[in-house]
């Protein structure tokens, strides 16, 4: 999986298996194509994210990433986009509440981000924003899911 992602050499998610997941295991997300997911989020606000509800406005920088794969029918796993959210400079697109969205493809392609070429991710900002201003546009996770 981190090598299908690690070709389109975004740096921002470079070992985000190894920061913080707040899933307990890969978890079936309804929102992102029913695909098995978990949710990293990196050391800039990792401490924030662990507290779910309580995280409060995620820091300048943090980087939340959301592998995800499929079971297909003949039991074969096949590995899903890799989702991704990072917190820009205050002022950077209000509409988004300064999150950039974008996604990595299996093939390590990047299929577009907020305010840049290719798709632009606007359906992404217009469902997390939900949960804005409360939650910052996070959407945590199902309680069962948890780790902590
Ligand atoms: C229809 C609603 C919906 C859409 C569209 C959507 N998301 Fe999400 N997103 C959610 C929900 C709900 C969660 C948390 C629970 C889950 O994973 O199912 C979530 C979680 C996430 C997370 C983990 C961080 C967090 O919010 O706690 C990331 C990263 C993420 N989404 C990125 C994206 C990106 C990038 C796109 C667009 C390509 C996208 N999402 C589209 C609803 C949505």
């Amino acid at each position: 999986m981190a090598k299908a992602y690690g070709k389109a050499g975004v740096a921002e998610v470079k070992g985000y298996q190894s920061w913080v997941n707040i899933a307990n295991a890969p978890y079936q997300s309804g929102t992102h194509g029913n695909r098995f997911v978990n949710n990293y989020a990196d050391s800039h606000g990792d401490y924030r994210y662990k507290k779910f509800e309580k995280a409060g406005t995620m820091p300048l920088g943090s980087v939340l990433a959301k592998d995800s794969f499929v079971v297909q029918s003949n039991g074969k796993v096949a590995i899903g986009p890799l989702f991704i959210m990072e917190k820009m400079a205050s002022g950077w697109n209000k509409a988004t509440g300064d999150w950039r969205y974008s996604m990595v493809m299996p093939n390590g392609k990047v299929a577009g981000a907020t305010k840049s070429k290719g798709m632009s991710m606007k359906f992404c900002a217009e469902c997390h924003e939900s949960v804005a201003p409360d939650q910052d546009y996070i959407m945590l996770l199902p309680d069962e899911n948890r780790k902590m």
